[in-house]
Formats: C-alpha cells, sequence, structure tokens
C-alpha cells in the first residue's frame, strides 16, 4: 500500500509550478508528497500545512511553513483521504486534522487529492466518519448524531486535536448524500467541522498505481 502512496505522491510533484506557496495536508500518503517537494523546495515559496505533524515534516527538510493569514488564496492543495466516492466526495479526518484541512481546501483554487486504490468506494461510510467537537458539547452532539443520522458516535478517547478539541468517529453510515450529510450535521451546536469534504470535494483524484490513474 505505501508503495501505491508514494507512486500517487509523485505524480502530485507535476502540479507544482515555480514560486507557488503549496498547502499541505495529513498522513502518510502526503508524507510521501513532503519528502518528494523536499527535492524541488528551492523552486517554490512554501507551504500552508493543515497540522504540526506536517508541519514538524516540513521544517526538517527545511521547507518553509506560512501562515494562511498571510499568504491569502492558495493556488495549489495535496491532501489524502480515508474514502473517495465516484464524484470525488471524501471522508477524511483518520488522522484528526480534517478542520485545518478543510480551510485550506476551501482557501485553494485546485484541491488534488492522492490515495491508494483501497480508499476507492462506490458509496462513503464504511470507513467511520471523523467530527471534531468541542469537548464540552461531547455527550450532546454524540445523541443528536443518533438521533439524526442513525450512525454510531464513538468517542476517539485520548484524541486531542491540534485545535483542542475532541474526535467522535460514526460508524454504520451509508452516506448516499454527502452534500445534504455534510449540511445537515454542520447544523448541531458543538460540531467544529465534519470529515465530509463534499460541498468542497477535490477536483482531481490521484490513484496511486503503475501507472497512477487521474480522476
Ligand atoms: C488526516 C487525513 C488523511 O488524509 C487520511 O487519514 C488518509 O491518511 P493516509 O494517507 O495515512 O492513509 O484526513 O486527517
Amino acid at each position: 500500500m505505501s508503495a501505491s502512496k508514494r507512486l500517487a505522491a509523485e505524480k502530485a510533484i507535476e502540479y507544482v509550478e515555480d514560486g507557488m506557496i503549496v498547502g499541505i495536508g495529513t498522513g502518510s500518503t502526503v508524507a510521501h508528497f513532503i519528502d518528494a517537494l523536499a527535492r524541488i523546495k528551492r523552486r517554490i515559496k512554501g507551504t500552508v500545512s493543515s497540522s504540526e505533524q506536517s508541519s514538524e515534516r516540513l521544517r526538517q527538510h527545511g521547507i518553509e511553513v506560512l501562515d494562511l493569514n498571510q499568504t491569502g488564496p492558495l493556488s495549489l492543495y495535496v491532501d489524502g483521504a480515508d474514502e473517495c466516492d465516484p464524484r470525488k466526495c471524501l471522508i477524511k479526518g483518520g488522522g484528526g486534522a480534517l478542520t485545518r484541512e478543510k480551510i485550506i481546501a476551501e482557501a485553494s483554487r485546485h484541491f488534488i487529492c492522492i490515495i491508494d486504490p483501497s480508499k476507492q468506494v462506490p458509496v462513503l461510510g464504511r470507513f467511520p466518519l471523523p467530527v471534531e467537537v468541542i469537548p464540552m458539547a461531547r455527550s450532546l452532539v454524540a445523541r443528536e448524531i443518533l438521533a439524526l443520522t442513525g450512525g454510531q458516535p464513538v468517542w476517539r478517547d485520548g484524541t486531542i486535536t491540534d485545535n483542542g478539541n475532541l474526535i467522535l468517529d460514526i460508524h454504520h453510515l451509508d452516506i448516499l448524500d454527502p452534500v445534504a450529510m455534510e449540511r445537515e450535521l454542520n447544523q448541531i451546536p458543538g460540531i467544529v467541522s465534519v470529515g465530509l469534504f463534499a460541498r468542497r470535494a477535490a477536483d482531481t483524484v490521484i490513484v496511486g498505481g503503475e501507472p497512477p490513474k487521474l480522476l
């Protein structure tokens, strides 16, 4: 699986242009992308990172990490996913970085998602859907999720996000209308963000392989 992730990441490097500020996601596939980016780091202006984990890896490579408030809109964002459907809607947040990932995706003109073939699904929901939650609202949000979706929210015990919040993973969903589910979950007070990337789906998906496949 790691070889497919690396092949997808290497392909995404072809989209990096001179002078760009590149948005960087989080996870093991993105780690391959960061390592590949290091080889051309003198050609880019810098990066905006979606997690402390990615920022650390970028800095280890001597790649500058910038503040999104200073950069303005980005041309390119590269990130992985936990699931991807045929419309390029995604489940993300397996690594708990969904909120900052969503912010950077929104700020970016071109969102490239890099995945291995196991992430492709006909319908989203086999992977438990992560939602980031304000700590005091954990039980309230869990009850409302159960009533709204019928899915089973499970507290990812021991995980604190980079924003100081908690994660609930919603099990047993068949997400037939990802845009509607994202919108409805976003209405629940206490939810910071939902790991469904449907309203702002990926623009390009690169599935790692020999050769990589573009969706
Ligand atoms: C982190 C994410 C990751 O993109 C997702 O979990 C995929 O990770 P990996 O590349 O390690 O399979 O959304 O919040």
